[in-house]
């Protein structure tokens, strides 16, 4: 939902951006068209969403029935926590702000998680995790750049040698660039938000498959944060530029913009839908996941959208007048917000609550806090893409 907003606000607001002091609120549209057909759109979208968990998915026979569960679960003691009395190590990357910080703090106080947090910016995510008050023991900070495929392994080699078992593994970095007008690239020369948000972490959760295979932990989890914008079965995923992988000929050519185009479906640069674009991936490669390896290892493959969390630094390279004005607009006009406490715990509760335990779902949440297995959109939902993305993409980090 969040997005449905950024993608209307931004693509308003951005061809502004180079006479923004001219420009009065009602020329960028932001109280005017936009924001009456988002209401429409906000409500729309909730009665999409709920029709949309009703209906039964065919393609991927795990997303169909509905299970609820309050957010505030994560502390409750497990059925299977009674087996063993240690920590369980849980990865997060990008736990330097919002969600995964928030994520890191919630599983950090229940005192049941050792938090790697991993992430670029070693001493940002250090102040972070201490401001919030996540206790020393409880945490430890490991660099990764998964802009670079060399951090990518070096991170992994780091983790190897910590000793640590690893119980949970939680791909939630991202960035997203929706007012670049040109592409950026990742160390390899891939675009960046493809090759951050996707390939970075396809990369890592390969790497680290025998390491959740090998622990001991009795629920063993791999988590891809997707997002609603993904979505083409929502009217917020509806909102241009829509995401749509094509026939994926831009990412067999490398992304690089020079022998290929930057963009997964062969198109033209566009970096909000280079997000999209990278989400669904997140989420193809969660099912890809489910189904190769979850019947063999029992590990629990997921993914979520966690809410519209309005205050985050994804919103980060949007002008001022946008971050200002976004929160406030979730908050009060579509209500759609969540905080990054709330979203935290939410998350949290896909790493730790016995009753998310189930593998090749797509969790949201209702109004009331409540976890849903959501139904994904065809494009995101597509088994043949799915195959066709870890191929590719298993060439594109050096895999195959
Ligand atoms: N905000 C929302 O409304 C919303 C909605 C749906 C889904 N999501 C998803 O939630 C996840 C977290 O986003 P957020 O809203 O919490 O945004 P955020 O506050 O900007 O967090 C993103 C994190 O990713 C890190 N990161 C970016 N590039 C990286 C790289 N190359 N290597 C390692 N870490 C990197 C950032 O590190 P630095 O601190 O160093 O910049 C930051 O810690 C994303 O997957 C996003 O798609 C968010």
């Amino acid at each position: 939902m969040s997005l449905q907003t950024a993608s209307i606000i931004p693509s308003t607001i951005s061809i502004y951006k180079e006479e923004k002091s001219n420009a009065s609120l009602k020329e960028t549209g932001f109280f005017g068209v936009a924001i009456s057909s988002h209401l429409k759109a906000e409500f729309n979208t909730l009665q999409i969403g709920r029709q949309s968990f009703r209906r039964k998915e065919v393609s991927i026979p795990t997303i169909k029935a509905q299970t609820a569960a309050a957010t505030p679960a994560i502390d409750q003691p497990a059925p299977e926590g009674k087996k063993t009395e240690r920590k369980g190590n849980v990865i997060i990357t990008g736990a330097s702000s919002g969600l995964g910080l928030a994520t890191a703090k919630a599983l950090g106080e229940t005192g049941k998680w050792h938090v790697v947090m991993a992430c670029r910016n070693f001493l940002k995510a250090e102040r972070a995790a201490k401001s919030s008050g996540i206790h020393k023991e409880n945490y430890t900070v490991m660099h990764l750049d998964l802009s670079s495929l060399d951090s990518v392994r070096q991170f992994v080699d780091n983790f190897k040698r910590s000793g640590r078992p690893l119980a949970a593994l939680v791909c939630n970095a991202a960035v997203y660039l929706p007012t670049a007008k040109e592409p950026s690239f990742t160390a390899e020369g891939f675009e960046l938000s493809v090759g951050t948000n996707h390939l970075g972490h396809f990369l890592l959760s390969r790497l680290l498959l025998d390491d959740l295979k090998q622990s001991d932990y009795p629920s063993k989890r791999l988590i891809i944060v997707g997002s609603i914008t993904g979505n083409t079965n929502t009217l917020a995923g509806n909102v241009p530029p829509k995401a749509n992988l094509g026939d994926l000929r831009g990412l067999a050519g490398g992304l690089n913009g020079l022998n290929s185009s930057t963009m997964i479906d062969g198109g033209e640069f566009d970096g909000a839908k280079a997000y999209k674009d990278s989400k669904v991936c997140n989420m193809l490669t969660m099912q890809e996941f489910h189904r190769r390896y979850h019947e063999e290892t029992g590990i629990t493959f997921a993914s979520l959208y966690p809410g519209c969390i309005a205050t985050t630094g994804l919103f980060r390279e949007h002008i001022p007048l946008f971050r200002l004005l976004f929160p406030p607009f979730q908050k009060y006009v579509t209500k759609g917000y969540v905080s990054e406490e709330e979203a935290g715990k939410r998350l949290a509760q896909v790493v730790s609550d016995p009753n998310l335990s189930k593998s090749g779902v797509y969790w949201s949440w209702n109004k009331n806090s409540s976890s849903f297995e959501n139904q994904l959109s065809k494009e995101a939902s597509d088994a043949e893409k799915a195959l066709k993305l870890w191929e590719i993409s298993e060439k594109l980090v050096g895999l195959n």
